[in-house]
């Protein structure tokens, strides 16, 4: 055989594709696949028992965006017209709704024309849900029930984190860089703006006065890291964009109130008083022993470095525990994201997503600074799911579509048969959908999921 059957192979994958047969002979393999097959049935069962029903919906249809590319189907009695492959079911569940399907759900096929990565693939299972008179707290009770109570009966040997945190988009960025923070470990960051709005440090004073960010972390007990790692450490982050990355290291003992400039290790030290170090020792909450990392850029860039940092300190200090599956909710995403390129704002869900209603009068005056009644759920870094509560009322339907940039001509063609149903009694409805593979990949360990 091209390889031996066993369970430790450091054999090519793509060799292992290509004799993909072989390759589920193997025990760890086989196991996956059948413990897919397992979380399927808990699924059923469960939302049976919740009084769902499971309903098939189309596969060759009109195209529901979700923000990646549609895969084409050529129509042959149709000639030069085609149909798109569902990106979601997202439309047909939500006419579901308006034909009195109060809960339906489906474990669904999806496809994306979007490239390849550890978690993501052109062609996918999604759990869909889609719940008539729900509101936050119905979805986000059903999502945290279904995967607390099927990780404990599928492995009981995992430590779970109950109940689900739950943190806005904006805590996210703001404490982890992300949408998506891994939470097995602390190391949150830290907003140095305030405290070095005037200093001598150009580079810092310069990035604050052109409205970026001087964000950091601490590394516990990183004053021990040698030269060497902190440069790996620098070549790490410019791998990502950063332009640099500033260590100070606290040395010797006591509390940091009694620093004194012989304590204080970086190259940068000069440039800050002993005052002003302390302070921000006392902002990272760092003590002796620790180490902080500085990046002064854009704001956005800021988060993405030190968020990518963070995680790679996370592997490298050994601060995650594989056994745990840390889910939270990250809820309140911006309702819609500008893009520069082609100068028009985008959905950062999907467009049948409710403003929140406090913030509803900004989509008149301050598109930018909505957020919606959405939510994702997390676990260990990855995206598991994601939904929200929809726009059931035409008018405000017509105002996004507006927003986006649809003429009202536009809007009728690709979704009048949407604004048409809402004009029916059309009952208020929220959902979710959680990405089967990455489930299943939780459940067995796997890092990508193509083990699953
Ligand atoms: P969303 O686009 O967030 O939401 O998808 C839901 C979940 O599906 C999984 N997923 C994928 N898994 C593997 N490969 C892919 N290419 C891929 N794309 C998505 C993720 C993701 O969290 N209709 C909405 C849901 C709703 O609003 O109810 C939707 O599709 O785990
Ligand atoms: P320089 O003035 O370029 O010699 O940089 C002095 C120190 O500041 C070096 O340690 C750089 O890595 C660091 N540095 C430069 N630019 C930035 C930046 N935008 N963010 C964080 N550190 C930086």
């Amino acid at each position: 055989p091209p390889f031996y059957i066993v369970e430790e192979t450091d054999v090519e994958e793509i060799l292992r594709l290509k004799y993909r047969y072989l390759d589920l002979r193997r025990e760890g393999m086989h196991n996956n696949i059948v413990m897919r097959a397992r979380m399927n049935k808990y699924i059923r069962d469960f939302m049976t028992d919740r009084r769902f029903i499971e309903i098939e919906t189309p596969i060759l249809t009109a195209p529901t965006p979700e923000g990646a590319r549609d895969y084409l189907v050529p129509s042959r009695v149709h000639a030069g017209r085609f149909y798109a492959l569902p990106q979601s079911p997202q439309q047909m569940k939500q006419i579901l709704m308006v034909a009195g399907f109060e809960r339906y759900y489906q474990i669904a096929r999806c496809f994306r024309d979007e490239d390849l990565r550890g978690n993501r693939q052109p062609e996918f299972t999604q759990l869909d849900i889609e719940i008539s008179f729900a509101e936050e707290e119905d979805v986000l009770e059903l999502m945290e029930s279904l995967y607390t109570d099927m990780f404990k009966a599928l492995r009981p040997d995992l430590r779970l984190v109950t109940p689900f945190p739950r943190l806005t988009y904006e805590e996210g960025m703001r404490r982890f860089g992300s949408d998506k923070p891994d939470l097995r470990f602390g190391m949150e960051l830290v907003d140095f703006n305030e405290a070095l709005r005037d200093t001598e440090f150009t580079v810092f004073r310069t990035v604050i006065a052109s409205g970026g960010a001087v964000r950091g972390l601490c590394v516990p007990q990183g004053a021990a890291f040698s030269r060497k790692q902190v440069d790996d450490l620098t070549t790490f982050v410019q791998g990502i964009g950063a332009k640099g990355l500033v260590s100070m290291a606290f040395l010797g003992e006591g509390n940091v109130d009694s620093l004194t400039a012989e304590d204080i290790r970086s190259p940068v030290a000069k440039f800050f008083s002993v005052e002003q170090s302390q302070e921000m020792a006392r902002l990272a909450g760092a003590g002796r022993g620790d180490m902080l990392l500085i990046v002064a850029d854009g704001n956005e860039m800021a988060y993405n470095v030190l968020d990518a940092l963070r995680r790679e300190l996370g592997k490298r200090l050994d601060l995650i525990d594989e056994n745990v599956r840390h889910f939270a909710f990250v809820t309140n995403f911006p309702l819609f994201e500008w893009n520069p390129e082609d100068e028009r704002w985008y959905s950062v869900t999907h467009p049948f997503t409710q403003a929140l209603p406090s913030e509803a009068g900004l989509l008149d005056t301050d598109v930018g600074a909505v957020h919606s009644r959405s939510y994702d759920l997390i676990c260990n870094g990855w995206e598991i799911g994601g939904g929200s509560i929809r726009i059931h009322d035409r008018a405000m339907q017509e105002k996004i579509f507006d927003i986006l940039g649809l003429t009202a001509e536009e809007a009728k063609r690709k979704f009048g048969h949407m604004l048409e149903a809402f004009e029916y009694g059309a009952p208020p409805h929220g959902g979710t959908a959680m990405g089967m593979e990455r489930t299943a990949a939780l459940l067995v360990g796997a890092d990508d999921i193509r083990d699953v």
